[in-house]
């Protein structure tokens, strides 16, 4: 285990953005995490796949590179499995993982950038499923006692790209392994979701299988998301808002095409990719960095963009949304 000065932190980041850890280790057991924890005086910055956040600055603080690996099956009947995944893994290397062992639960959520242990900080989601349907704990230690703690499902407070992790438990965990459950025959396919309708009539798939669900997602997010490893970006850069029904009822007058999804009878979720679109930004390009041209959510870095050109057009963006609709859009993404 060694801590090293002055690291760069653009390998380590999917918008390629170039920032530097004043201090930074690899770790790859659960007994170097205690013992760098033990020694440790400076501020504390966790690092998993650095899928889901924008750097603008150096990081003046030790930077924890959590490398944990492994996968273990922990209990299995006739029916269902409990496996175990060590925070490190890469998130779509064990959803094909799941595939190739016929697991099913979490086959919507293949190509998601990022890694096990961050996925449920988020509770990411995609295509009418999200981490938390498959989700039954996770470990985690506390960074300031070292005490290691289970944390079920309950306790993560999941909701949408939220759960404790983000909010009230912020930055005073460190998760190290995720617990699931996933069916090993008579799969629950979540095929509602038009897009994945569409894709599977494209590849004449008459009888859906998690395989070619898993496969029609990855079609989708090839043709909408840009792959991190051509193209900088975070996924999702902002989250979808939420708003009245009200507000939704006269936006209809001057919009009346603006999609929508009901929550409840006085909530409506609107498409922050429409709204961005709209407002003129989707394929739009300054210098180094812009908005995705397949996919408005989607704030790009063409090689060399900083993080504060990134987060300025970001502002820029919920600026003018204000504007024209009226609707705060909020960052999914975590502005470092
Ligand atoms: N739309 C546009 N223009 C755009 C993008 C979207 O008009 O540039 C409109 C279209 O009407 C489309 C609707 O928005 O029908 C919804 O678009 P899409 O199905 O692509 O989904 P999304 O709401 O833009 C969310 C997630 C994605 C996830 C997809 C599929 C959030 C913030 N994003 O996007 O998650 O893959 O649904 O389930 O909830 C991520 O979090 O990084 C991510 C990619």
């Amino acid at each position: 285990m060694v801590i090293k000065q002055n690291v760069s932190l653009k390998a380590f980041n999917t918008f390629g953005i170039e920032a530097k850890a004043s201090s930074y280790c690899d770790i790859s057991t659960i007994d170097q995490l205690i013992r760098v924890l033990n020694g440790n005086k400076m501020p504390l910055f966790i690092l998993g796949g650095g899928s889901n956040m924008l750097l603008t600055q150096n990081i003046d603080a030790l930077v924890l590179h959590i490398n944990l690996k492994g996968i273990e099956v922990i209990k299995e009947t006739v029916d269902m499995v409990s496996v175990k995944v060590m925070a490190g893994e890469n998130w779509h290397e064990f959803v094909l993982w799941c595939i190739e062992h016929n697991y099913g639960g979490i086959e919507n959520l293949s190509l998601i950038p990022g890694n096990v242990g961050t996925a449920p900080i988020q509770n990411i989601g995609a295509y009418g499923v999200e981490l938390k349907d498959a989700f039954i704990s996770c470990e985690a230690v506390n960074t300031k006692n070292l005490i290691k703690k289970t944390f079920s499902k309950k306790d993560c407070k999941f909701g949408y790209r939220e759960s404790v992790f983000k909010q009230e438990l912020k930055g005073q965990y460190i998760i190290t392994s995720v617990n699931f459950e996933f069916t090993k025959h008579n799969h629950k396919l979540n095929v509602d979701y038009g897009a994945i309708k569409e894709q599977l009539k494209i590849s004449k798939v008459l009888k859906p299988t998690i395989k070619s669900i898993s496969n029609a997602v990855i079609a989708i997010r090839k043709s909408k998301l840009p792959d991190p490893a051509d193209i900088g970006n975070s996924g999702s850069f902002f989250k979808n808002p939420v708003i009245s029904s009200n507000q939704f009822e006269e936006l209809l007058t001057n919009f009346p095409n603006i999609p929508s999804y009901k929550i409840s009878d006085k909530k409506i979720k609107i498409p922050a990719g429409w709204l961005i679109e709209k407002a003129g930004f989707k394929g739009k390009r300054f210098d180094d960095y812009g908005v995705h041209n397949k996919q408005a959510l989607v704030l790009v870095n063409y090689g060399n963009a900083k993080g504060s050109d990134i987060l300025n057009l970001a502002q820029l963006i919920q600026q003018t949304v204000l504007q024209i609709f009226d609707i705060k859009i909020e960052t999914e993404v975590n502005i470092i």
